[in-house]
């Protein structure tokens, strides 16, 4: 049987897992939660990517692991050309922000992405967003907003938490170019974010997808 690792700071990548899983039943995976580390999202760069090493030298020491899905956003964005280039003989499947459906399903343009800070400081993010703008054949208007401690609140279950985070972060998001039209779609751009998806959907209102 084909093992496969997945790892992510903590509960965020159970988004994926759970998609894999359902994709893949004959696939057997080891899931890693980095609950120690988390949240990786407002971290230094390089604690990051030390610490993916750390976990892929683990999974394949002790789970003999055959490829390895990074389930999370930040560090994708921020280790896994690195990852690649240590172990060129493992297959390495990241995650980044959904901004190429987000293209494609935005009926006006206006798209929100909801990111740990790591991730939109990352020149990876940077090169995807410059990508998804070059490729659309209409302008797209894409506002960006870091979320501060709302991973950490996720992780740790604390619904108000929760509430006043995203609140915060969209209220940030709406005032960035108040004079244009709200967004219609939103990206949540970090695996622990589904998780809140009713809190930010009665947030932005049902008009939002
Ligand atoms: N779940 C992660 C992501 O997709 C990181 C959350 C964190 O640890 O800050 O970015």
């Amino acid at each position: 049987m084909v093992t496969v690792g997945v790892f992510d700071s903590g509960v965020g990548g159970l988004s994926v897992l759970r998609a894999l899983r359902a994709e893949l039943p004959q696939v057997h995976f080891v899931y890693l939660a980095d609950n120690a580390y988390a949240p990786y999202g407002e971290q230094a760069a390089d604690a990051v990517i030390a610490r993916a090493h750390q976990l892929t030298k683990q999974l394949r020491t002790e789970h003999k692991v055959q490829a390895l899905v990074v389930a999370c956003n930040t560090a994708t964005a921020i280790a896994i050309d690195d990852l690649r280039k240590t172990h060129p003989d493992l297959p390495f499947i990241g995650v980044e922000p959904a901004l190429k459906p987000a293209a494609t399903l935005s009926r006006s343009g206006h798209i929100g992405v909801l990111a740990t800070r790591g991730t939109m400081q990352s020149a990876r993010f940077t090169h995807l967003l410059g990508a998804v703008r070059g490729a659309a054949d209409r302008p797209l208007h894409i506002r960006c907003q870091p979320c501060d401690g709302l991973a950490d609140a996720i992780e740790r279950a604390d619904a108000q938490a929760v509430l006043e985070r995203a609140a915060h972060h969209l209220e940030q998001l709406r005032r960035q170019d108040a004079d244009r039209p709200a967004i219609d779609t939103l990206v949540l751009g970090c695996t622990h974010y589904p998780f809140a998806r009713e809190t930010l959907q009665s947030l932005c209102g049902p008009e939002v997808v």
